[in-house]
Formats: structure tokens, sequence, C-alpha cells
């Protein structure tokens, strides 16, 4: 069963009757610019065909009642009981977007949501977005709210569910996946500046030059409410205290070396290092991309990693030995991908030898005792919005 039929199967299940329409949001993978979203950077993700689905109709009263594929119904909460940490669990994602909207001051009402989805959860591959993605899409449909109509009332509802992660789910992430998930275009990575939340779509085709995109989840764990996250974010406030900047973006690469000899730590300077070189390489990527110059295309994502592991700290064993077994294979280049401590690892390799870079790097894990990785070849997917639900589904 397809996870759009899934979903209609769990509403009608859960809710009886029909819902008033299906919405979808992609997972995503982020090419390159990674930590550089909260730092006012750069980012370049695409979204994948993978989505979550939202099987939604509205209700008579303010009552949110949410259904997941596997899961038992969550306990039906009143929309003005939405708070930080309330619901508890996965229901605090799609509640959180409800919460959000209202406070920005949209008209909502209560809602029954049965979700499925086909992102692979705890890859690093941004399932929570996509899941308020899908809502955030039902309600802007369902109330009227009108934001899904072009890419300036998209940027709103990415920005209300970027809200809902930060104060409902309270997971201090920037704003790319939510972008990822609602602004992004089939066929295109999506090269988002968070300085100014403008975005350019930038051609993402490798089959044309016979290359695929290997996603390897490595199923090592990972969360970004985890303290890690939180902490790299704060290391990040210190220095611009510091530097007596807003942003970090206010540091260009060429300013780079002044500003790392104001710091006077250690540690602030690795991590300063690795947020202005990530944004230049961003920025270098984009023009390669343009280029069709894949063989620079994977020397960025060599720097950018060995920038994660050494300088920013945010890998892990199995993202390295991920990175190097699909290098050992012939890969253009690998880097981790997301927010890091686990979660996935991303090769570009030729399409001729992804089998062998998946082999290669099986037989790596196997070696060093990991749990067994999984694999998806990405491809860069269309936004999220309503699902046209064929007759008879
Ligand atoms: C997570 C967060 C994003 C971003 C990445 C790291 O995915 O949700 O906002 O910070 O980590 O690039």
């Amino acid at each position: 069963m397809t996870a759009m039929a899934q979903a209609l199967a769990e509403f009608r299940t859960h809710f009886g009757g029909e819902p008033e329409g299906v919405w979808e949001a992609p997972g995503r993978v982020n090419l390159i610019g990674e930590h550089t979203d909260y730092n006012g950077g750069l980012v370049l993700p695409i979204a994948l065909p993978q989505r979550t689905y939202a099987a939604v109709r509205r209700r008579r009263d303010d009552l949110v009642q949410l259904a997941s594929a596997g899961m038992p119904l969550t306990k039906p909460v009143h929309l003005a009981d939405i708070a930080p940490g309330q619901p508890a669990d996965w229901a605090r994602y799609p509640a959180g977007v409800l919460w959000a909207l209202a406070e920005a001051g949209y008209a909502v009402g209560g809602v029954d949501v049965a979700f499925a989805s086909d992102v692979p959860v705890g890859a690093g591959l941004s399932s929570s977005a996509a899941i308020e993605g899908a809502m955030g899409a039902a309600a802007s449909d369902l109330f009227g709210l009108g934001l899904l109509a072009g890419d300036a009332g998209r940027a709103k509802l990415a920005a209300v569910c970027q809200r809902a992660e930060n104060h409902i789910a309270g997971a201090p992430t920037g704003g790319m996946d939510q972008a990822a998930a609602l602004r992004s275009q089939a066929e295109h990575a999506l090269y988002l500046d968070c300085s100014d939340g403008s975005v350019t779509h930038v051609p993402f085709r490798l089959s044309g030059p016979g290359l695929a995109l290997l996603v390897i989840d490595t199923r090592a764990e990972h969360s970004n409410s985890a303290g890690e996250y939180g902490a790299r974010r704060a290391d990040c406030e210190r220095a611009c205290e510091r530097l007596g900047i807003a942003s970090l973006r206010e540091v260009s690469a060429a300013d780079l070396p002044t500003a790392l000899a104001r710091l006077g730590d250690e540690r602030l300077v690795k991590r300063v290092r690795h947020v202005v070189t990530e944004t230049e390489r961003v920025r270098l990527a984009v023009q390669a991309l343009n280029a069709d110059d894949f063989a620079e295309l994977g020397r960025l994502f060599i720097d950018s990693h060995a920038s994660m592991r050494d300088d920013y700290e945010i890998s892990c064993e199995e993202l390295d030995v991920a990175v190097l077994a699909v290098l050992e294979a012939g890969a253009l280049g690998a880097r981790m991908t997301g927010g890091g401590f686990g979660g996935s690892a991303i090769g570009l390799v030729y399409a001729g030898a992804v089998a062998a870079a998946q082999e290669c790097v099986r037989t790596a894990f196997a070696a060093k005792g990991f749990a067994e990785p999984a694999f998806i070849v990405a491809e860069a997917g269309g936004p999220g919005g309503r699902t046209r639900v064929p007759r008879g589904a």
C-alpha cells in the first residue's frame, strides 16, 4: 500500500467517513551548507520524492485529534491547550503548526488528521519537517489562508512550521528543513539565503552526467533537541558577541583570519571557521552545479565533511566510516548531511557504481560491528501541497 493510501485507510479506521482531502510534504537531503541556516548563511537542500501524507477533515469544535500509521490514536487536545511540550511525542509537530498559525494571527479550528509517511524516520532526512509541512499545507487550504499560492506565502508557512518546531517541539533548529519541504522545485536544488529568506532554484539532474546521489542511513542515533545541537548554536552566539556582530554571516571568507584572531578561544575558532567556510562552499557548489562541474562538487563535499568532523565536531564514527567507504568505492565526493551525530551521509557516485558503493559501505559497517545501513538513491522532488487523490482510492 502506498503511504497516501495508508493515510486514507488510517483516517477511515479512526475517524470514519472521508477526509476533505490529502496533503503532503517531502523529507529533504541537504547537498551542502550544514549548520549555516541559523547563522544567516547559505544552504542547498533538495526535497525528496519520499513524503508524509495527511488525510484531514475539519471538526466543528476546537479539538485536534491525530492518528499515525502504526501508532495509537492521540488524546484529543484543545487548540488553546497546545503549549511547549504539549502534546507529547510526535503529535507536537502537527499540533505545533496549528498553534503557530494561530499565534501568527491566522484563524484555524479543530481537525482530525491521519498521517502516513515513506520518509525514513530518524535518518536525518527531516521527517518532522515533512509532518509540519503536510499539516501546514492542509490548514492553509482548509481554513482558506491562501499560503500555498506563491513563494511569499510558502515562505510564511515555512516560518510558521519552524516556530512550531522551535517552540512546541523544543528543537532549536534553523529554517532549512521547512523551506525545503515547502519552497523546493522538482529537479532543482533549493539555494536558500538564510539572511533574507531569498531562494534560487538550481537545476539538479544527475542522470544526464551518469551520476547518482546515494543516501546512506547509518542507523546511528541522532536527535536535534538533544544538547549538542543547541550547544553548537550557543557557541555561534557567543562568537557573535565577542565579535560584536549580529550573525556569523557578517564574516566573509576574506575577513575570516582577522575574525578568528579576535576570538581568543580555540573551540570558538573551530566553530566559526566551519560556519564561514561552509557558506563559502555552498556558493562554490552552486557555481559548480551551474557549470556541470561534478568533480568540483565532489571536492566540496569532501572538504565540507572534514570541516564538520574536525571543526564543528558533529560527525560520528558511523558517518566517517560511511563517507570513507563510498569514497574508496570511487565516489566523487561524500559528506554527512543534516544535523549530525548520526543520521545519514551522502555520496556522489557514478550511476553504474551504486550497487558496488552500497556493498562497500555494508562491508565496512559489518567489519566494525555497526547496525546494517539502509540506502536511498535521492532525486529532487517537488514541494508540499495538496495531493491529487485518484478516484476510488
Ligand atoms: C537540522 C536542522 C536544520 C539545520 C541542520 C544542519 O536538520 O533542523 O535547521 O540546522 O540540522 O544544517
